[in-house]
């Protein structure tokens, strides 16, 4: 504890985030700026400042507070005297209206001005043994954050459903996939819901198990149909040979 004062001075002196180093190991101190905004109002923008001193958090600046709180021995003492220091109590303001006011604004008309809506499609393929796989893909959207669910039968499911990451295109659009398994019972109404910024509502995509039967029955259908055509045909082909064969 002999050195604690040593060091406070070594790292209060230098005020951007520094390595403090004290001995062979050296200290280092930094420190967390962030902005949590709920909503654009400045009043409801909260500035926060965490403060670490060899990895221990050691004291935090809370805008709704007004002020530091102290976590540690060295914490406490750091806090009050900031507390009082009236330099640095309008520091925090400015610095809350300069980070978490003025630039979140600027970066969320950025974001705005470069929104892209995902474009969706939902697929069907095999999954293991007798149940279906169904993919849901977003594509080429912009901001990141994305939102995609599934419905059962009016019910959310959970169970059987996995996520891609959301990767990068390489521009600065994502894709994101996400696969449901499931077994399909013979009446099944599967959805696949998007939920993004530059959508105005949840766009939702159906899959059908019946629709997927009565395919399989058109085609059975159509195959018969084909068979019959051949067989009339070949027929008519055999009439015709004997006919044209038969002598005259
Ligand atoms: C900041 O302080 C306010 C008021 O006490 C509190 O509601 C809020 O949760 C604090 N924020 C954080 C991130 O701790």
């Amino acid at each position: 504890m002999k050195s604690l004062p040593y060091l406070l001075f070594l790292c209060l002196s230098s005020w951007s985030p520094v390595d403090c180093a004290a001995d062979g190991n050296g200290y280092l101190m930094y420190a967390d700026f962030w902005c949590d905004v709920r909503s654009t109002e400045p009043q409801q923008v909260e500035y926060l400042i965490d403060w670490y001193f060899n990895k221990e958090y050691m004291m935090q600046y809370n805008s709704t507070v007004g002020d530091w709180t102290g976590f540690t021995a060295a914490g406490l003492v750091t806090a009050s005297l900031f507390n009082k220091d009236e330099h640095d109590v309008l520091q925090r303001k400015v610095e809350k209206q300069l980070i978490c006011v003025d630039h979140v604004a600027m970066v969320l008309k950025v974001i705005e001005d470069n929104i892209v809506e995902p474009s969706v499609t939902l697929l069907e393929t095999a999954g293991r043994g007798p149940d279906t796989m169904l993919v849901c893909s977003a594509y080429d959207f912009y901001p990141k954050l994305i939102r995609v669910t599934w419905l059962r039968n009016g019910r959310e499911v959970t169970s059987g459903v996995t996520f891609s990451d959301t990767v990068s295109n390489g521009d600065w659009t994502y894709q994101l996939h996400s696969y449901l398994e499931f077994r399909p019972g013979r009446r099944d109404r599967v959805s696949c819901t998007v939920e993004h910024v530059g959508l105005s509502e949840p766009k939702i995509y159906h899959w059908d198990s019946s629709v997927g039967r009565s395919e399989v029955g058109f085609v059975v259908g159509g195959v018969g149909a084909l068979l019959l055509g051949a067989v009339v045909l070949s027929s008519g082909l055999i009439k015709y040979r004997r006919a044209s064969s038969s002598p005259l």
